[in-house]
């Protein structure tokens, strides 16, 4: 289940009979591309030792609240920061009432309390305390306030009776638990998103290409998936695989990216060009191997095609978004390319040496980027390049529906510069 792939789960396991389950969860979790830390009650680690815990997820089991190693290590409030979205699977009874009430006196309790990403618990207890009315009112109050429930499945429990109370089984609670980061603020649009390099042929073995690993294009078309929208994912030659719910097309060629980008923008309502497309290629692809004779080899480049300027002027209404990795004048260089493409949005980070700062870009999976439009800007300090991609997709949704709203009354597209203090020089 790619949807899962790099997320960061944290996975709180409480006193049920079902604790022993949270195993295969976690094996799950990882298969899916997860990274999973565990947090257990003191109940919980009466079922299962945090041992099986720490060999399965591959870090250490994390119980401890009032406890000085514990905090200097990871604490509660930088446990709370790591998790993209946390799950209590299983939830016992107890854990639910601690969690409506607030509590803090326990590492679990208090990395809920603390943390403002999304939850979801899987309660799991004998049909009885299930049916009680204060389990219920627990529930309904947790739900109301956005916790997402998964399950209790309905059949034979532990204490030998059948009823509702069976931790939910596996397949549909990493459904749920995906289904965490999805977001409506794309529904019913289409994206169209290129990631990757392209490779430029010189001869048949050999080729001009550059480092692009393809990762943040793939991490915007996952989360513009995830933002409800229909992606088509235009993919130079890269070794990931491919988002759940995207359809991706394989290209090799600046050239080829144009060609299948051309062919669903018209359809498309946003492109996202996240590929670093070759610039130039050379002007002859030799039919034979070029042999190893001279001293020197000079190659004679033609510039390609320029898709986002051409995607862009050819499709007026279509919202353009690009990227303009630079080693210098970063922010200079990102708005002349936003003035001169008219695009709707930039996304500039560094690379080469400047990037060392930003601690990622080509190959890493952690970024940073600064946005630029049309009458604004934002700066996404470094994060995983999962992360970054969401806030760029809740960017791209808000300046799309500003300026859709806009549009509808004025049917142009109107180019403003950021207000950024200084006019770019052309
Ligand atoms: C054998 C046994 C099985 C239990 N199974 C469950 C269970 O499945 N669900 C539940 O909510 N509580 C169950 N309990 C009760 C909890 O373990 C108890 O409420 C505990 O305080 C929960 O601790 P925690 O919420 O800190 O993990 C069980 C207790 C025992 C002794």
């Amino acid at each position: 289940m790619q949807r899962l792939a790099n997320k960061r789960i944290l996975l709180g396991v409480t006193g049920s009979i079902a604790a022993y389950k949270a195993g295969e969860i976690i094996r799950r979790l990882r298969d899916a591309g997860a990274d999973v830390r565990v947090v257990m009650t003191r109940g919980g680690a009466e079922f299962v030792t945090p041992m099986t815990f720490q060999a399965l997820s591959g870090h250490p089991v994390h119980m401890h609240l009032l406890d000085t190693e514990s905090e200097a290590g990871m604490g509660h409030i930088e446990l709370a920061r790591w998790a993209d979205a946390i799950c209590v699977a299983p939830a016992s009874a107890d854990f639910v009432s601690r969690l409506v009430h607030g509590r803090a006196d326990d590492l679990l309790s208090a990395v809920c309390l603390a943390s403002k990403v999304p939850l979801a618990i899987a309660p799991a207890m004998n049909g009885a305390m299930w049916a009680n009315p204060a389990t219920q009112a627990n529930i309904r109050t947790l739900s109301s306030r956005g916790v997402v429930m998964l399950g209790p499945d309905e059949g034979e429990q532990a204490c030998g009776e059948t009823g509702t109370g069976r931790l939910q089984a596996l397949q549909p609670l990493l459904e749920g638990l995906a289904s965490l980061f999805e977001r409506h603020i794309l529904s019913g649009k289409t994206v169209v998103v290129t990631a990757g390099p392209t490779r430029e042929a010189i001869d048949p073995v050999r080729y001009l290409s550059n480092h692009s690993s393809g990762k943040m294009g793939f991490s915007v078309a996952t989360a513009a998936a995830e933002a409800g929208a229909h992606v088509i994912l235009v993919a130079g030659p890269v070794s990931l695989p491919s988002p759940d719910r995207c359809e991706r097309i394989d290209v090799i060629s600046a050239q080829q990216m144009h060609d299948a980008v051309l062919a669903h923008v018209a359809q498309a309502d946003i492109f996202i060009a996240a590929a670093a497309v070759a610039d130039y290629r050379p002007v002859v692809n030799a039919a034979d191997k070029i042999k190893k004779s001279r001293q020197t080899l000079t190659l004679e480049l033609e510039p390609t095609t320029d898709i986002l300027a051409e995607v862009s002027a050819r499709y007026p209404r279509l919202f353009t978004v690009g990227f303009a990795a630079e080693t210098r004048e970063l922010e200079k260089h990102a708005l002349e390319k936003l003035q001169h493409k008219r695009l709707d949005m930039i996304a500039a980070n560094w690379v080469g040496p400047a990037a060392e700062e930003t601690a990622g870009t080509f190959g890493s999976d952690t970024n940073a980027l600064k946005l630029f439009w049309p009458g604004g800007q934002a700066e996404l300090t470094v994060t995983s390049k999962w992360k970054l991609a969401r806030q760029l997709i809740e960017h791209v949704a808000q300046c799309y529906d500003t300026r859709h709203h806009h549009i509808d009354r004025t049917d142009a597209k109107v180019v403003m510069m950021p207000d950024v203090g200084r006019t770019p020089s052309r």
